[in-house]
């Protein structure tokens, strides 16, 4: 999942994360991202998230074809992961074309990957909250491989920067480089980010292109995702509204609400979720939009509407996790 640049409810999530984890990780709530360099149970988690997402991947860069339902795709990607003892991280978001992010596939979806899709496939692995975030594009008519490997290059190219000491503001300026000099435009306002124990977006943002200024340290976790369009080179927010994550904890009256907070923080905590995997809890569509436009009216839960280039351009996608070393990087997918 990306950040966008009004994402800030995400640091506000880190509340309820710290009171919660505080103990596994007490690096986290000083510096309010992952190191994973100097925990060894840590270590042990990010590498064995690591190990599924790499597998998972396999799995789906094999499985996704065209004639396929996106709900299928979304269900049996999710189903691989909990299958090899890992947990989804997030909804795997199926973002087709000009959107960015932020799609998965709705309650009773009927939608068919096309041939002419572009399609961003992108899934999340936790161990006990230690996420590893990835995604890849597809496109099988092939239309727009160029841009796809503009963002893959532009991965490639980002990584190749980042190191303890290293400035967030030189990985964009790798991103965008790789990028423009292949005749696309980067998204600028959509962003990697830090990963934190139960929160995929954890404060400090990778651009794509060369802004912030964060220094990084040896132990960091990033998901760095650089996206490139053939459109403007925005993002804003479209129609669709399917995913959602807790940002605070307070008594809600509404039964149907009601049952929902206990779901969420039974299954998902901080983590985000989709209108989809609350309904074995509600039992009803209705019962779900009721309880999510509740639950939203009230600041409990945050949405992440799904995000649309500002001139309907395709969209491309690359997306891993590292570990940031004294000399470089570990990528973990
Ligand atoms: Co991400």
């Amino acid at each position: 999942m990306t950040a966008n640049s009004k994402a800030a409810p995400e640091s506000a999530s880190q509340t309820s994360a710290d009171e919660k984890h505080d103990h596994e990780d007490p690096e986290h709530a000083s510096h309010g991202h992952a190191h994973a360099g100097h925990h060894g149970d840590t270590l042990k988690h990010y590498l064995e998230a690591a190990r599924v997402a790499v597998s998972v991947r396999s799995f789906a860069e094999d499985y996704v074809k065209p004639g396929l339902k996106l709900l299928d795709i979304a269900e049996k990607i999710e189903a691989e992961i909990t299958e090899q003892g890992a947990a989804p991280a997030f909804p795997c978001n199926l973002s087709l074309n000009e959107e960015a992010a932020h799609d998965t596939p709705l309650i009773g979806d009927e939608r068919v990957l096309k041939d002419s899709d572009v399609l961003k496939v992108d899934f999340g692995v936790h161990v006990e909250g230690h996420i590893v975030d990835q995604a890849f594009t597809v496109n099988f008519d092939n239309q727009h491989a160029k841009m796809i490997e503009a963002a893959q290059q532009a991965l490639q190219d980002a990584l190749s920067v980042m190191k303890a000491g290293a400035n967030v503001r030189d990985v964009g300026a790798a991103i965008e480089e790789a990028i423009v000099t292949r005749g696309f435009q980067p998204v600028e306002n959509l962003c990697g980010h830090s990963l934190a124990p139960y929160v995929v977006h954890a404060g400090v943002s990778v651009p794509n292109v060369p802004r912030g200024d964060y220094v990084f340290q040896e132990g960091d976790v990033f998901a760095v995702e650089p996206f490139c369009t053939n459109g403007g080179g925005k993002v804003t927010d479209g129609q669709l509204d399917e995913i959602f994550s807790m940002v605070q904890e307070k008594p809600v009256r509404l039964p149907q609400s009601r049952k929902a907070v206990e779901f969420i923080l039974e299954k998902y905590q901080t983590l985000p979720f989709a209108r989809r995997n609350l309904l074995p809890a509600l039992g009803s569509q209705a019962s779900v939009d009721l309880a999510v436009r509740d639950l939203t009216r009230q600041g409990i839960l945050h949405d992440y509407p799904v995000l649309v280039e500002i001139n309907k351009g395709m969209v491309a996608q690359a997306e891993t996790t590292v570990i940031v070393e004294k000399d470089g990087i570990k990528a973990l997918v």
